[in-house]
């Protein structure tokens, strides 16, 4: 579904690459989580994927970008946004600014396609039920908290119904609950049929929801594998990623004693219940 084949990247008027040789093969309908430090190159991939480069912000590019079966840097942007949908990093920069309401940005993308008005208000109230904001509807988009923006960001690139959609950080403005609810969200556009690349730090939600993780690094995607085994590896530390508390405490475990040697270290609570329970009745508990 998405294929980048030795593609390196450098922004206008810069002399270095942020992006080395970078492949990637990304199966139709699974959800794939991307990690990586603070200026590793996490934005310019899902602008890539998403067509935003070349298309918008040009610079040296070279390699191959195909989603959905279209060839991203040979059509234009209108037509590689009809593939692929991209929720960008800040959700300010997602509104549009030729809207009033939440309600016409909302409808805005599907406007510019000439959906029919009566099925344009169905898909508004669907995702704004789906994403909490039904109360948002009428307010300005300007007139909203980071995280109310956020999900009407969210929700602007889902009501597209693109086969493929890339996040960039999509919770960063929200609360633990909200962000609970996007993830949930998730699921069921995976549920759907939906391709889902998400660029998230929560890597316990991530360990939940993404199937594959890839690790960004040193200008390439150095390193990836199944969420659990790749968001326990020790190496995420050297790359400036951390680990979750539940990896942290386990790893100390086991150093101890407490845990076999080669168990296999958890990322999120699920993964640690069990583990926790052999450990007890190991003890007599
Ligand atoms: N428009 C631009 N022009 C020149 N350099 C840029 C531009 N945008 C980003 N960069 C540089 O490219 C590198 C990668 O930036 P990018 O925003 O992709 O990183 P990121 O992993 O998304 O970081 P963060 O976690 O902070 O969002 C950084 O060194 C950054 O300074
Ligand atoms: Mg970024």
């Amino acid at each position: 579904m998405i294929s980048l084949s030795d593609v390196s990247y450098a922004y206008p008027d810069t002399d270095h690459y942020v992006l080395s040789h970078v492949d990637l093969g990304i199966e139709a309908g699974t959800v794939t989580g991307i990690v990586g430090a603070s200026g590793a190159g996490k934005t310019t991939l899902a602008k890539l994927i998403s067509g935003f480069i070349p298309h918008v912000d040009g610079g040296e590019l070279s390699g191959t970008v195909v989603v959905d079966g279209v060839t991203m840097a040979e059509v234009t942007l209108a037509e590689a946004v009809s593939h692929v949908g991209l929720v960008i990093q800040s959700p300010f920069n997602q509104i549009s600014g030729a809207k009033f309401t939440v309600r016409e940005e909302l409808a805005f993308g599907l406007e510019n396609l000439g959906v029919p008005r009566d099925e344009m208000a169905e898909r508004v109230t669907e995702v704004a039920g789906l994403l909490g904001i039904t109360g948002l509807l009428d307010r300005s988009p300007y007139a909203l908290s980071g995280g109310q923006q956020q999900l009407v960001a969210i929700a602007s690139m889902i009501i597209m119904r693109t086969p493929v959609l890339v996040m960039d950080e999509p919770t960063s403005q929200l609360d633990p609950g909200g962000t609970r609810m996007v993830f949930d969200v998730m699921s069921s556009l995976r549920d759907a049929g939906v391709t889902l690349v998400i660029f998230e730090h929560k890597l316990e939600l991530l360990r939940e929801h993404a199937d594959i993780v890839h690790v960004l690094a040193d200008r390439q995607l150095i390193a990836s594998g199944p969420s659990r085994t790749m968001l326990a590896d020790p190496r995420l530390e050297d790359w400036g990623i951390g680990s979750t508390r539940f990896t942290d405490a386990s790893s100390i475990a086991r150093d101890r004693g407490l845990l076999g040697k080669d168990v296999e270290l958890p990322v999120s609570l699920d993964d640690a219940i069990p583990l926790y329970r052999d450990f007890r009745s190991a003890k007599g508990n």
